[in-house]
């Protein structure tokens, strides 16, 4: 295990991952935790992350007590090196110079960290203070214009430490950067996802014994590669519950029902509960109402469904696909404003007691994709692009009926496929379509006037959905996808493309 430990940055996660792209374990631990706490994890390295704060501000966070003398090899970056600097008698100063964004980096002695890489490379900068001089014993090993201390080590220590930013892309060598620490370290790359798929298996068998579970199937790609974990620790006592609330896109329950049930073998029971969700959400047309609704009768038919797979004999668990920066980001501190009301297909009904099964809880989005690809799910499923519970229920500026939905469901495929085509499907994090079905305006058709809806398209693009872009897709790929909507789909007579980023639009418009 590596540890990461959290100074209060958005980077921690980002670091993790990267360790991770290195087929080495690494956990995010935060600051405050002691050192003893840390010992325990038994860990092969440290990493101490970025962080916003000045070494010298009030309340900033404080490197654990002892870290450095545990003989743990420990990576320094960003307000990381700095504490560390700091820690061990160097000097942090304000210089009143702060580098932001790609500086030119002048390696002066290879050292360890550098070893193999060209002298001058590009680094990713993001700080006001810097490191004014190292601590005794320590080689500077680069520098840029504005930082003579760009980065530091100590062998003999197992200390190291740079001043950018290693694990953001626009760092040209970073990757090879954290790799050389993770080989220095003793790190061996072991963590593959062979590995990982027969490890949690064999966990699930462990927590769940002769038990019976349950799972929730939403379509996604994380209630599948957990569901399929679990059919395979345990066979026909899982038992999956698939609420097609008819708000799905177009050949999303068929994936489902056939695809998924032939690729995994699990024990299905699919439930046709479109017409009670729609009857739920007739005229109401406030997002949160309709966020409301939606949660609530899932789980109402969810619930419906599990007291008749009792009948057959107690269900003591239920699987989730929980994923770890849910487990970070919920156990982390502050916490974040509720924006919107999230709705989880698969949301643990209160009054219900059961064990919870979250065989995905260690792992990052891409890391679940490629056990999902390792256990033979269908691609489709296993590189759809995030879709929110409530489906295109939020996606219908408006009341819901199913006129509206059939409409939305063809604008939608037909974006999705020329996306697909146009090879963008990687690059774009998500492309919702969205139909403003209060709104008409005038067209003209042939020679006939028209007087139909607008759809909008909001492609972003995105690392985790917390900020996105507007993806800019090429104007061709526009385009077609407008000729075709407006062609093809009688009731749409215009396309818009949603522009702005977030913040401040969110991703979906409700
Ligand atoms: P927003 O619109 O808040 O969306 O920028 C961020 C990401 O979350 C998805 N989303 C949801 N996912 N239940 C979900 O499972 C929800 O209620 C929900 N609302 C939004 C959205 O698609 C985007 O990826």
């Amino acid at each position: 295990t590596v540890l990461v430990v959290d100074f209060g940055a958005q980077y921690a996660q980002l670091i993790a991952r990267r360790v991770r792209e290195c087929h080495v374990y690494s956990e995010i631990v935060p600051s405050s935790m002691t050192v003893e706490e840390m010992m325990a994890k038994n860990p092969k390295a440290i990493i101490l992350s970025g962080g916003p704060s000045s070494v010298y501000a009030d309340g900033a966070p404080a490197v654990p007590q002892g870290l450095f003398e545990t003989g743990v090899p420990t990576f320094g970056i960003c307000y990381g090196f700095q504490a560390m600097a700091q820690a061990l008698g160097g000097e942090v100063a304000r210089t009143g110079v702060a580098e932001y964004g790609g500086t030119p980096l002048e390696v002066l002695d290879q050292g360890v960290i550098f070893t193999g890489l060209p002298q001058s490379q590009t680094v990713w900068m993001s700080h006001g203070d810097s490191v004014a001089a190292a601590p005794e014993g320590f080689l500077v090993t680069a520098s840029t214009r504005q930082t003579p201390v760009a980065a530091f080590e100590h062998t003999g220590r197992g200390l190291y430490g740079v001043q950018f930013h290693p694990e953001v892309l626009h760092t040209e060598h970073g990757q090879a950067v954290l790799k050389r620490f993770l080989e220095v370290a003793g790190c061996r790359p072991t963590w593959t996802m062979l590995n990982i798929v027969e490890d949690s298996i064999e966990a699930v068998r462990r927590q769940v014994g002769d038990g019976r579970a349950i799972c929730a199937l939403s379509g996604g790609v994380d209630s599948a590669v957990a569901a399929a974990i679990v059919q395979r620790a345990i066979g026909d006592r899982l038992t999956c519950v698939f609420v097609d609330h008819g708000l799905l896109r177009k050949g999303e329950a068929e994936q489902v029902e056939r695809d998924f049930v032939a690729a995994t073998g699990v024990k299905l029971r699919v439930v046709d509960a479109e017409e009670r969700f729609l009857k739920a959400l007739a005229g109401v047309s406030d997002p949160e109402e309709k966020r409301k609704i939606i949660g609530r009768e899932f789980i109402r038919v969810f619930e419906d469904e599990q007291r008749a797979i009792m009948a057959d004999g107690p269900v003591q668990f239920l699987v989730q696909g929980t994923l770890y920066p849910d487990v970070v980001e919920s156990g982390g501190g502050t916490g974040t404003a509720n924006i919107k009301s999230h709705h989880n297909v698969g949301g643990l009904p209160e009054d219900i007691e059961f064990t919870l099964v979250e065989p995905l809880r260690a792992l990052f989005k891409d890391e679940v994709r490629r056990a999902g690809e390792e256990l033979g799910l269908p691609p489709a499923m296993v590189w759809r692009q995030p879709f929110p519970g409530p489906g295109l229920g939020i996606r219908i500026v408006g009341e819901v009926t199913s006129e509206r939905l059939a409409i939305l469901r063809e604008a939608d495929a037909i974006a999705r496929e020329e996306l697909s085509r146009a090879g963008l499907d990687r690059q774009i994090w998500q492309c919702p379509v969205v139909l403003l079905a209060d709104v008409r305006s005038v067209g003209v058709q042939g020679d006939g006037r028209t007087y139909g809806h607008p759809v909008v398209l909001r492609p972003v693009t995105s690392e985790d959905a917390m900020t996105a872009d507007w993806s800019r897709v090429p104007y061709d790929v526009l385009a077609h996808i407008s000729t075709r909507i407006t062609n093809e789909v009688r009731e749409v007579n215009r396309v818009v493309l949603d522009v702005t980023s977030k913040p401040p639009g969110t991703i979906e418009w409700e």
